[in-house]
């Protein structure tokens, strides 16, 4: 039998035929351990799943294991892998989670996908809010029927140069919470690959609701490169949950870039100074636990304007410096 590593070094010489490039190479490989007993087990990500090149490769792959190398079983999973063309840009998806309701993150989640815009970004958000829309009342759009594409793509709606997708389009407006919950992790399957974005899109950031649990795994299942932001308010309460979510979200393989405190101060108008009404030091918690920098403070305060601050106001500087942060951190 060979050894782990000489069997790892084997399967990444194997190539993707989607990417017609080695599984190293465009990190194909999702899991492999070998059990006690010696079985193999290998999880994938694989341009063309249910295919006949899948069962070609897997063919090969037992061959590999079981024949050459001498391992006595094998068992293989496969997961899609879109194919990604010369050329063709893949769009970033990025979750906004906390651990407690009310700190503010679709006010976030709206005010980031404005300030990237103002980056000269194409933005489209997933509103995947089950309690009621927030970001269609904080963008102004009005709740209708979505229309779709030829080939049954939704077609979001828009305001403000940002295009948006509310679980509220989809959802009676009269049915309890109960009721949607199971529903939300249906509708995330069709936002993922189900949504007609603009051409040139760069980032679709989600709105999500409080907590982590079904949602955060649901999102692991349909779009496995999923990167979170944790929001959390300064009080170390909040900062408390806020952990707890964001942990989880790292457990199951999502990657928080970093920790946005919202709330953090109010700039007194009369002497300009900052005034700490719900505490201190929350953010710089949550981001030390969870190993990722404080992105950016955003003081309490409403737009002077509507709904969306601007970099005239100190909260849209906030937001321009994590919308440049964001960049820095996602895109090379
Ligand atoms: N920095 C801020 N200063 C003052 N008010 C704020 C700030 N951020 C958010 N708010 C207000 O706090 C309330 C809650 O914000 P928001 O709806 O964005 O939170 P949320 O985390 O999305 O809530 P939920 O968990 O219900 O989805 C809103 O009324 C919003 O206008
Ligand atoms: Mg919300």
């Amino acid at each position: 039998m060979a050894t782990y590593e000489e069997l790892k070094k084997r399967i990444e010489e194997l190539v993707d035929p989607g990417y017609e490039k080695p599984l190293k190479e465009v990190n194909g490989i999702k899991k492999l351990t070998v059990g006690p007993t010696g079985v193999v087990d290998v999880e994938l990500y694989f341009s063309k799943p249910g295919t006949p090149e899948e069962t070609k490769f897997k063919i090969n792959l037992i061959k590999l294991v079981k024949v050459e190398l001498g391992f006595p079983g094998i068992k293989v999973t496969f997961e899609q892998n879109e194919v990604v063309n010369e050329g063709e840009k893949k769009i970033i998806y990025l979750g906004i989670a906390s651990g407690k309701g009310g700190v503010g993150k679709s006010t976030v989640t709206a005010n980031l996908a404005a300030a990237l815009t103002r980056l000269g970004k194409t933005v489209g958000i997933i509103d995947a809010d089950i309690y009621g829309a927030s970001i269609p009342q904080i963008l102004k759009i009005d709740i209708k029927p979505l229309s779709g594409t030829d080939d049954d793509m939704m077609i979001p709606l828009q305001n403000e140069g940002i295009e948006v997708i509310s679980t509220e389009f989809f959802m009676p407006a009269d049915k309890p919470i109960m009721w949607r919950g199971p529903m939300l992790g249906k509708m995330l399957s069709h936002y993922f690959g189900g949504v007609a974005w603009r051409d040139n899109t760069d980032f679709v950031l989600i709105d999500l609701p409080p907590g982590t649990g079904d949602v955060a795994l649901d999102i692991q299942k349909f779009a496995q490169h999923t990167k979170m932001l944790i929001v959390t308010t300064p009080h170390v309460n909040a900062a408390h949950v806020a952990v707890k979510a964001g942990l989880g979200a790292q457990q199951i393989g999502h990657s928080v870039i970093g920790v946005v405190e919202n709330m953090s101060y109010f700039l007194n108008p009369a002497n300009k100074k900052r005034e700490f009404i719900f505490g201190q030091g929350g953010g710089e918690k949550v981001a030390k636990q969870l190993g990722v920098d404080l992105l950016t403070q955003v003081p309490i305060g409403q737009p002077v304007d509507g709904y969306i601050f601007t970099s005239a106001e100190p909260a849209g500087q906030a937001y321009d410096l994590l919308a440049s942060k964001v960049i820095d951190l996602l895109t090379e």
